[in-house]
């Protein structure tokens, strides 16, 4: 889809990932706890998912919590998990406002139930809206999804449900949490990192990638902005040949 941004005719990637990287750092710089990071950074997915979807945007898939993130401070995962259900509340309200159908990836069997409860109740209640897709990543590793998807596709081949030698691309993609989504066109990671975290390890295969030094709790619209314009300069050649 083609829009014009600022005067200036730019092709707006469908689909948007974002690592939204360096709350920790932002509540640092503050003599905060990284806590009023996370609450900070919260807000500004809120704003995000607007501002995004006015600039044209269908999809947008956000790295909340990854499965490597257990590894910090239990204060810190607790006020992320209760930052978390006071969010999940909201955006059942904020969705049904927006017209935003949300869904979350990752591996929900490690999270407390009430927090699984609430991810089904928005699911449920959002399904039927066609505005923004919001994808929330959660508790979500693209090794562990991979794991989970090969583990499902093995126990379909041993009950005879599935010959091996049609397991192609296609059919790996639908056995992941992402199934029906299409792969993101544009990556975004703030805080200057630049590695993947292992996050949609699969699906970015082709992704353009665009790194920034703001950090998340910074991140505005005219950051975005600048990422797709960048995105608007890349040739996307999928291994062949312009
Ligand atoms: C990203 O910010 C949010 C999560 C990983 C939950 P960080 O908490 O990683 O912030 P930094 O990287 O320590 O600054
Ligand atoms: C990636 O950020 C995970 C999320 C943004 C949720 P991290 O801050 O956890 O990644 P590393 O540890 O710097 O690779
Ligand atoms: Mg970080």
């Amino acid at each position: 889809m083609e829009k014009i941004i600022d005067g200036e005719l730019l092709n707006i990637p469908e689909h948007v990932a974002i690592i939204m990287d360096g709350n920790g750092r932002w509540a640092k710089k503050r003599l905060m706890p990284r806590n009023f990071g996370h609450k900070a950074g919260a807000k500004v997915v809120e704003q995000m998912c607007e501002d995004a979807y006015n600039l044209g945007v269908k999809y947008l898939t956000v790295y909340a919590f990854s499965t490597e993130n257990w590894k910090r401070s239990v204060e810190e995962v607790t006020g992320i998990m209760n930052l978390l259900r006071n969010y999940l509340i909201d955006c059942i309200e904020r969705a049904s406002k927006n017209n935003m159908r949300v869904r979350v990836i990752g591996d929900r069997t490690a999270l407390a139930p009430d927090i699984v409860d609430k991810i089904n109740e928005l699911e449920t209640i959002t399904s039927k809206y066609d505005g923004l897709n919001f994808t929330i990543a959660l508790n979500y590793g693209g090794r562990d999804e991979l794991r989970r998807a090969v583990s499902n596709i093995a126990n379909k081949v041993k009950a005879g449900e599935l010959e091996p030698d049609v397991i192609d691309e296609e059919l790996i993609a639908s056995h992941l949490d992402t199934a029906g989504i299409p792969d993101p066109d544009l990556l975004i990671r703030t805080s200057g990192e630049l590695r993947l975290s292992n996050y949609l390890i699969w699906q970015l295969a082709y992704t353009e990638f665009y790194f920034t030094d703001v950090l998340w709790p910074d991140f505005t619209v005219e950051d975005l902005k600048e990422a797709i314009r960048y995105f608007n300069g890349r040739e996307r050649r999928y291994g062949g040949v312009k």
